[in-house]
């Protein structure tokens, strides 16, 4: 059964997490600007196994926005006030997507000692170029005027895959419920964090824990031959390549993307 708590976090701020089942720690962050519904699928299937966190990001879901601007940096301390309050204090296995990637790897840098694992999934950790840098800056003015819909519509297309499974293809229809739902502040905030970010490009050699870094075929956002380039600057970093999805794997092939992870993290655990 998937719960929902609300934390208050050290500044007050409400800290909104979905939590499902026991066992080892494994901690999903999403990406952007999503909020805990892309890992359902994950929350519900690895839950028999494993105790699995979901936070929602400040602004995103039922999370706060507290004061912006906040940095990556802020977000993975919120994630370490999630791991000392809902899992024992316990070390976790931490999974990231994209945006969520980014806070891993400011997870990784901060709190290295408190993992067990790290998953980087359809993720970069070096920065944008200079025109991407400037449109996060641009869509962090514009959602001002235009709302949070119409800017962030012309993201819908890039994120999915148009050879995903289609049995039962409620994957649009709950992006769009997802992408509608931060405020224009929410979205804001998000990319000039995005656009502030650190560049892990050159710490990848120093990351010494067991770490998978997941991409898929068709991710035009973070290209799977750009994502095996740098996972193989990781030392012994596992590498794998989700059929049939996009940018989303876990909501687009959860079958291919549970499998890989949940066989990563039993492998990490038997080590
Ligand atoms: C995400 O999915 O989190 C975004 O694509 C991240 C980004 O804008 O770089």
């Amino acid at each position: 059964m998937i719960h929902t708590v609300g934390l208050t976090g050290p500044r007050g701020n409400t800290i909104s997490v979905y939590a499902a089942g026991h066992g080892p720690a494994v901690m999903l962050l999403h990406g952007f600007p999503l909020n805990h519904r892309m890992w359902l699928k994950q929350l519900v299937a690895l839950s028999s196994r494993y105790k699995v966190l979901v936070p929602e990001f400040r602004g995103f879901g039922k999370s706060a926005l507290l004061d912006a601007p906040y940095t990556l940096a802020d977000l993975a301390q919120d994630v370490e006030f999630v791991r000392l309050s809902l899992a024992n204090a316990a070390p976790m296995h931490l999974c990231g997507l994209s945006m969520g990637g980014y806070v891993a790897f400011e997870y990784w840098r901060s709190y290295s000692k408190h993992l067990s694992s790290l998953i980087l999934s359809n993720t970069k950790p070096g920065l944008d170029p200079e025109a991407a840098r400037s449109g996060r800056l641009a869509m962090a003015e514009a959602v001002h005027t235009h709302g949070t819909w119409a800017t962030v519509e012309p993201m819908l297309p890039r994120l999915l895959s148009n050879n995903r499974p289609r049995e039962e293809d409620t994957v649009v229809s709950q992006l769009t419920e997802m992408l509608q739902q931060p405020s224009p502040p929410a979205i804001a905030a998000a990319q000039v964090a995005m656009a502030g970010r650190r560049d892990f490009s050159s710490e990848l050699a120093s990351i010494n824990l067991p770490t998978l870094v997941i991409s898929s075929e068709d991710d035009v956002i973070c290209p799977a031959e750009e994502s095996r380039d740098w996972s193989s600057q990781i030392p012994g970093a596992e590498f794998s390549v989700i059929p049939q999805a996009g940018h989303l794997p876990p909501m687009e092939n959860p079958a291919a993307f549970n499998a890989a992870l949940e066989s990563f993290v039993d492998r990490t655990l038997s080590r």
